[in-house]
């Protein structure tokens, strides 16, 4: 399957009064993110019914951002959920949000690089688009969308057997052959393109230098 068109992120028609009420959660000088930046509400209780297939499923959202999605995954659905955010701006205001919805014990965020953690310790894993658009324009640009896209492909093949994958928007590249494709809409009042994947092949060999 091709990756969606990169010329669009989101609908301006999007559903706008479940995501406005969440955004009062966040801290003043992060909402202006919202609407480009973070899944909305509708789409992340969406995506937790996907990745969630009990309480011990572990799932990454791989660029958490705010963790909207941690947290509504969270409080919808089972498992315990782990954001990793590049930027520290972000990852005390997540455990903040977390913490104001009663979901601390089962979210957890990690300020780093996503690519430094090891995917495979996780059942599920969750893509909103994380690497086309920067956030702020202060942070000097690191590996080039390719690059980052070439790297999560390379660490989805390596996935184990079962492993589901959400994506909102895509990730900028393809889904390796070894997985299936199990779900797909276009999120109504969003516009935005989810998709459910499973591993079905034998995971290739991945090291810490991939
Ligand atoms: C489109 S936002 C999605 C946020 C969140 N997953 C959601 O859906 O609401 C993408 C996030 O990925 C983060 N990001 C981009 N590249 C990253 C990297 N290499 N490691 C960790 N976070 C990254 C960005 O800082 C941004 O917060």
């Amino acid at each position: 399957m091709s990756p969606p068109s990169r010329n669009r992120r989101r609908c301006t028609c999007r559903s706008a009064s479940l995501d406005e009420q969440f955004d009062r959660l966040l801290p003043d000088e992060l909402r202006h993110l919202s609407a480009t930046h973070w899944t909305p509400v509708r789409a992340a209780v969406r995506a937790a019914s996907l990745l969630t297939g009990s309480k011990r499923t572990r799932i990454l959202d791989i660029g958490s951002g705010v963790g909207k999605v941690c947290a509504i995954g969270a409080l919808s659905g089972q498992g315990t959920w782990v954001g990793v955010e590049q930027h520290p701006a972000l990852v005390e205001p997540a455990a903040e949000l977390a913490r104001a919805l009663g979901v601390a014990d089962r979210t957890r965020f990690v300020q780093a690089d996503a690519f430094s953690l090891d995917w495979t310790e996780f059942d599920a894993l969750y893509l909103y688009n994380p690497f086309e658009l920067p956030l702020f324009r202060d942070v000097p640009p690191g590996a080039s969308l390719a690059e980052q896209t070439a790297q999560v492909q390379r660490r989805l093949a390596a996935m184990p057997s079962c492993a589901r994958v959400v994506t909102l928007h895509g990730f900028g590249g393809t889904m390796p052959a070894s997985y299936e494709l199990l779900y797909h809409e276009v999120i109504p009042g969003v516009g935005l393109d989810l998709a459910m994947w499973i591993q079905r092949g034998h995971a290739v060999t991945w090291s810490a230098a991939s």
